[in-house]
């Protein structure tokens, strides 16, 4: 009995040894009800008295003997998965983190904002219009009977014969004539439609700003300040600008103004194509039958109009050289802004 008492251990011990060991089944193999140990116990009955106790010891001794080494085995296999779990998720601080992605407004939407700030500072408001317009405010109540010519060079599109897709912001000029009486000084900023196919500096939605101005005594010094202080804020002090004569229907003087060039300041080069200058708007003094047409007296009133284009302004003060990257949605342009 002896002997297999010292088998047991040894065979314990052997499966212990093993890196796959099941401890569970170990514990049950040799302690258990019906375990190997136990069974050695039971038999002890047939023992004389003398080696009796003897063997009851040795047999304590094995069984404490397995239950310490299960208990160690166990705490070594704990410690084990725990250093396998600290080396397997460790976090190497030195990593560089992942930056959030911050989403910023479009570079054209920055640039009406800043110049809708450059003329509230000069006490400008700012007031809205409808992008689907009638006929007569986008043409007709601007002094551009049916017919005329200057049609032809906003052709737009029309939802109806007398509905259509506005061309250009000026209609906006007309209906706050209509609404409110001089002294008057506001911008409209927004979208307009021109059946234009798309290339480097056309597109058939862009965006304009429109200017107001009617007041008793307006001239068109005032108009050449007012631009002058705009395109200075704009594009920085030492910035000229250029009126040449023009002509548009609903202004009577009219002129194409030009801002001197920013990048060569003057003297030509890539951006103004050689010219020193680049044009940026159209503008004048109301023509007095866009006046009359509003009920304001244009022997009482008078008032200056400027409408400019924000994707042109938007390139011009970028050095953008083609309008579609303004429009292709590719975070990889506007992330620059
Ligand atoms: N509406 C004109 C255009 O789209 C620009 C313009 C010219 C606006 C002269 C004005 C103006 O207010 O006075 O080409």
């Amino acid at each position: 009995m002896k002997e297999k008492l010292e088998q047991i251990r040894e065979a314990a011990k052997a499966q212990l040894a093993d890196a796959n060991a099941d401890l569970e089944a170990i514990r049950i193999r040799f302690l258990g009800k019906k375990g190997e140990l136990t069974g050695v116990l039971r038999g002890m009955g047939q023992l004389s008295a003398e080696e009796r106790p003897k063997i009851g010891q040795l047999a304590n001794e094995v069984r404490e003997y397995i239950e310490n080494a299960i208990a160690e085995r166990a705490e070594a296999d704990k410690r084990a998965a725990l250093d396998r779990k600290l080396r397997d998720e460790r976090i190497d601080v030195t990593m560089p983190g992942k930056a959030p992605e911050i989403g910023k407004r479009h570079p054209l939407a920055q640039v009406q904002k800043e110049m809708e700030d450059i003329f509230i500072g000069m006490g400008f408001g700012i007031v809205e219009g409808p992008e689907v317009e009638y006929d007569y405010y986008n043409f007709q109540a601007l002094n551009i009977p049916e017919n005329h010519p200057a049609r032809d060079t906003q052709d737009t599109f029309y939802i109806t014969d007398n509905i259509l897709l506005r061309s250009q912001t000026s209609p906006v000029q007309v209906r706050t004539m209509e609404k409110q009486k001089p002294p008057i000084r506001i911008i409209s900023p927004g979208r307009v439609y021109r059946s234009d196919a798309v290339d480097a500096s056309h597109s058939p939605l862009f965006h304009q700003l429109e200017g107001l101005v009617v007041d008793k005594g307006i001239t068109m010094g005032d108009l050449k300040g007012t631009l002058e202080t705009f395109a200075k804020t704009m594009f920085g002090e030492s910035t000229q600008i250029r009126f040449r004569p023009h002509h548009f229907p609903f202004t009577e003087p009219s002129a194409e103004v030009d801002v001197s060039c920013f990048v060569c300041g003057g003297k030509g080069c890539r951006l103004c194509k050689g010219e020193g200058w680049i044009e940026i708007l159209g503008a004048g003094m109301v023509h007095p039958n866009v006046l009359r047409g509003c009920d304001i007296d244009p022997e009482v009133y008078s008032g200056f109009a400027f409408g400019m284009g924000i994707e042109r302004v938007t390139m011009i003060k970028y050095g953008i050289d083609d309008m579609r990257y303004l429009y292709e949605n590719d975070v990889r342009f506007l992330n620059q802004f």
